[in-house]
């Protein structure tokens, strides 16, 4: 299986997870039914030659990770659908509408966020992204989709929506455009390197991947001053300036996950560390004042690193270790 399948069989059995004892959010009579290794086994490969676009029919709980043209067609009152969109790391989205057909007056509702939100919990959290949180929202039956598209900030975006009738239903179109410097990611794969710079710029971002994993940064570089490192600052890292941490949760939200480990002096040479949780993210605190860069390296626990001895479960806990 190409890894990004992997990703998107291991995220909807996170989703299904999170959806237990919650039918409010999504559509759990379509969880139920749903299988991912079978709806992602035909998926198209990526670089076939030409430019044909990919076209397929949108299910109401739905991931994608290839550009494409998508197509909800209610088969009956679907209340609570979310499809998530990801792309490689260094990609914004665009997501454009062909054609609504919904009605508003009715409760249905279509809406696009900057981001994903499952369960209240969004990335990127609300303390790294650009934009106020109401404001990652372009609600359809608010103000309409103007024609031109919408861009996320970030690798990841998602629409939510509420459709009644029968037969109604939407077209969406999803394209990717560069990032020349991704902030806030969510890796697609389980094993891969990474460096994440902020050029002088006031900003955090956060480097999520949604697995257990190891870990191993390589390299870490927090401004210079006249050509010299920075000094070792005197009481950890908190408070003041500029520095890396590493976080592990069992939700999206980076703002919500534990603080593992704090890293604010430079330094080369490999650092490791494992993080037996669903979602480990690097997150980089930045002042602006410097060129801040770190360089990481990542690779999915196997079951038996995990100290679980019945080995398929996503761990309960959330264990860590140097
Ligand atoms: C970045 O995060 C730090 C600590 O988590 C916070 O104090 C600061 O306000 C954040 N900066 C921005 C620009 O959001």
């Amino acid at each position: 299986m190409p890894p990004s399948h992997k990703l998107q069989c291991h995220f909807v059995l996170l989703v299904l997870a999170a959806l237990r004892g919650d039918s409010r959010y999504l559509e759990l009579q379509d969880a139920a039914d749903y299988d991912p290794f079978l709806l992602f086994s035909a998926s198209p490969k990526r670089d076939l030659a030409g430019e044909q676009q990919y076209r397929r029919a949108l299910r109401c709980l739905d991931m994608l990770s290839l550009p494409g043209q998508f197509t909800f067609t209610a088969a009956r009152p679907q209340l609570h659908c979310a499809a998530f969109f990801i792309g490689e790391a260094e990609e914004l989205l665009s997501i454009r509408f062909d054609l609504v057909s919904i009605d508003c007056t009715r409760g249905d509702f279509l809406k696009v966020f900057d981001g994903w939100i499952l369960k209240g919990e969004k990335f990127p959290s609300s303390q790294d992204h650009p934009v106020p949180t109401t404001d990652r929202y372009t609600d359809f039956c608010e103000s309409g989709f103007s024609p031109r598209s919408i861009r996320s900030s970030q690798n990841v975006a998602m629409i939510l929506f509420r459709v009644h009738e029968p037969g109604n239903g939407f077209t969406v179109t999803i394209k990717t455009d560069p990032n020349l410097f991704p902030c806030n990611v969510i890796s697609q794969t389980p094993n891969g390197r990474f460096t994440l710079v902020i050029p002088r710029q006031h900003r955090n971002c956060s480097f999520s991947i949604i697995y257990p994993v190891s870990i191993k940064i390589s390299d870490l570089t927090l401004g210079h001053v006249h050509g010299l490192q920075l000094k070792k600052p005197s009481a950890g890292c908190g408070g003041t300036g500029d520095f890396v941490e590493l976080l592990g949760g069992a939700g999206l939200d980076p703002s919500k996950m534990m603080p593992l480990a704090d890293l604010c002096y430079p330094f080369h040479g490999p650092a490791q560390m494992k993080i037996g949780c669903d979602n480990s993210v690097v997150r980089m605190v930045s002042s602006g004042k410097h060129i801040n860069r770190v360089t990481f390296e990542y690779h999915q626990l196997a079951p038996y690193e995990l100290g679980n001895p019945t080995g398929n479960s996503i761990p309960e806990s959330c264990s860590s270790g140097l």
